[in-house]
């Protein structure tokens, strides 16, 4: 399974390009992409990262990939991250890794964000199999998951009596449904719940998937009306 992560993740960043600002994703595919950045950068190439989490910014900085921030950068050309499901319309659910609301904002910020997966991440259906994770203020959780769940979803709070914090010290919840059929509209409902700070659901931000298979790389490029 690493060696089809991992050629993705190689594949990905042959769209890098020296003097580039790169939004750097977070999770095991990912690492491989952080490790190639790496390496770009010890051959000389000028590149910046701004890190989607304290666990990817840890990484680059003993790799020697310079870091900025949002703040700081005024735009991001290319972002390489991973996903816990795609599906025929470049839909994606992230955030199993619980970094989804940095990279959520980091994706938004990027004239390109890369999905790099293996192929177990390609999906017909988005929520069939995975949970849909959405980050929620601690503040009055409790009565946030009630009003997700009244969207047809079992709740579980990630890591149950010791709470897991994402690094904006909010909880997670892992919404399990019997399948998404309108993503759009999931994702406005959840908005719409006070608490809820970021769901899961990344619609209309991937430009082109990258999937490692056993095989070898296939790169599936959106456009227009695939979303
Ligand atoms: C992190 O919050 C997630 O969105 C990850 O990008 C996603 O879970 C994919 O992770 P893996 O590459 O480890 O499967």
């Amino acid at each position: 399974m690493s060696e089809t992560k991992r050629r993705a993740a190689r594949r990905a960043v042959e769209y890098v390009e020296d003097g580039m600002v790169l939004g750097l994703g977070t999770g095991s595919t990912t690492r491989y992409a952080v490790e190639e950045i790496g390496r770009l950068v010890k051959e000389g190439y000028r590149l910046v990262g701004v890190p989607t989490s304290l666990e990817t910014e840890r990484q680059a900085r003993s790799l020697g990939i310079p870091i900025s921030t949002l703040e700081e950068v005024k735009h991001l050309d290319l972002t390489i991250d991973g996903a816990d499901e795609v599906d025929p319309k470049f839909q994606l659910i992230k955030g199993l890794g619980g970094a989804l609301l940095r990279e959520k904002i980091v994706a938004y910020h990027s004239r390109q964000e890369i999905i790099i997966v293996d192929s177990s991440k390609i999906v017909e259906k988005l929520g069939v199999r995975t949970p849909l994770p959405v980050e929620v203020t601690p503040f009055s959780h409790g009565r946030t998951m009630e009003a997700m769940e009244g969207l047809g979803c079992t709740a579980a709070l990630r890591g149950g009596a010791t709470p897991f914090v994402t690094d904006n010290g909010n909880y997670i919840y892992d919404c399990k449904f019997s399948g998404i059929d309108n993503a759009r509209r999931l994702e406005t409902e959840l908005d719409s719940i006070p608490g809820v700070v970021e769901s899961g659901l990344f619609l209309g931000l991937a430009s082109r998937v990258v999937i490692g298979t056993e095989e070898g790389v296939e790169v599936r490029e959106r456009r227009d009306q695939d979303c």
